[in-house]
């Protein structure tokens, strides 16, 4: 046996030196969620050590993350039932509690970058993405209210657009929105290929932002299906987004690593709220190593050809760095 692979794990040194890939603390971004109010840290159930945060409370928060060298937030609201109406107005009025705090963080942390969400269902009534008439979620009718949202998000300072809502179209329709009103700066990051999963549970109890009726499939795309993948992330490319993500990550790793073969834009992926709960599940039951398991999770997303990571475990992950963990 003159080939021994074993060789080149023999010793920590050789095994830093020969590790193809890494989660640095600059590709990972750390979802928040905000309430209106002042002085509230509610706790979510099912997602351990994340909270929703009124914005003096949550401005601490980021200076904490700051200096643990997280930089960039995805900021998502949840908002009281008596602003919620069909056709999420509340959404894209200026002085909404959410636009406010962007304001507000945007001015005490410049150096923050930040994203938000763009979809209908935090401010809508029926709880979708998109406008529901009759039992259907309208496509076309739905897009002036994601552009309004959109230029109120930019106007408001936000550095980066989310669209998590899936309708046909709306990416060109928000650029086209951004650039008339002077936002060309504003970058889009599509949630490109956004699986119908149900991995998204513990976020809508976070944001109270379940459907009222059906489900979100004629929408969100089918988790059988890979192809398709590649045609939204064409029509995304085409219509101006800067950035592609997939979401959830860890059951669509190929998918990340398809869209990464295949195109040239940054890559980023949305590690969700239920992959997230299923391994602190995990982790408090004792069933497995959180500590271990954890930044092996980001590594599987990194190694699979994500540029970016969105994914609540960023702070407990710059910690562990920080205690010299990893
Ligand atoms: C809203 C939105 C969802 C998530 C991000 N934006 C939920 C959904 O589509 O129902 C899920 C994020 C997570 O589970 O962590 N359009």
């Amino acid at each position: 046996m003159h080939i021994r692979p074993r060789r080149n794990r023999k010793s920590e040194v050789i095994r830093n030196m020969v590790r193809e890939t890494g989660v640095s603390l600059t590709c990972l971004m750390y979802p928040l969620f905000m309430v209106d109010g002042s002085k509230k840290k509610i706790a979510i159930n099912s997602m351990p050590g994340i909270y929703r945060w009124s914005v003096d409370l949550l401005l601490k928060e980021i200076e904490e993350c700051l200096r643990l060298g997280i930089q960039s937030f995805v900021l998502f609201p949840a908002v009281e039932d008596r602003y919620k109406d069909k056709m999420a107005t509340y959404s894209y009025n200026s002085s909404n509690f959410y636009l406010e705090a962007i304001r507000q963080i945007k001015k005490r942390f410049p150096e923050a970058c930040l994203m938000s969400d763009v979809a209908m269902d935090p401010y809508s009534s029926d709880g979708h993405d998109g406008l529901v008439h009759e039992g259907k979620i309208l496509n076309d009718e739905t897009l002036p209210i994601l552009g309004a949202m959109s230029v109120a998000q930019a106007e408001a300072g936000i550095d980066i657009i989310g669209p998590s809502d899936m309708m046909d179209g709306r990416v060109g329709f928000i650029r086209q929105s951004l650039d008339e009103a002077g936002f060309s700066e504003t970058s889009i990051m599509s949630y490109t290929a956004k699986y119908a999963s149900a991995f998204y549970g513990p976020f809508r109890e976070a944001l109270d932002s379940a459907p009222k009726s059906g489900d979100k499939k004629t929408y969100q795309m089918d988790p059988a299906n890979r192809v398709e993948a590649l045609r939204e992330a064409s029509l995304d490319e085409d219509e101006g987004a800067d950035f592609l993500m997939v979401k959830p990550a860890l059951c669509y790793l190929d998918v990340i690593y398809l869209l990464k073969q295949n195109f040239e834009l940054p890559i980023s992926a949305y590690n969700v709220s239920g992959e997230f709960a299923m391994l602190k599940a995990a982790g408090e039951k004792g069933w497995i190593q959180y500590e271990r398991a954890m930044p092996e999770m980001l590594l599987s997303i990194r190694r699979a050809g994500a540029d970016i990571i969105l994914t609540y475990f960023a702070k407990e992950y710059a910690e562990l760095i920080k205690a010299g963990h990893t």
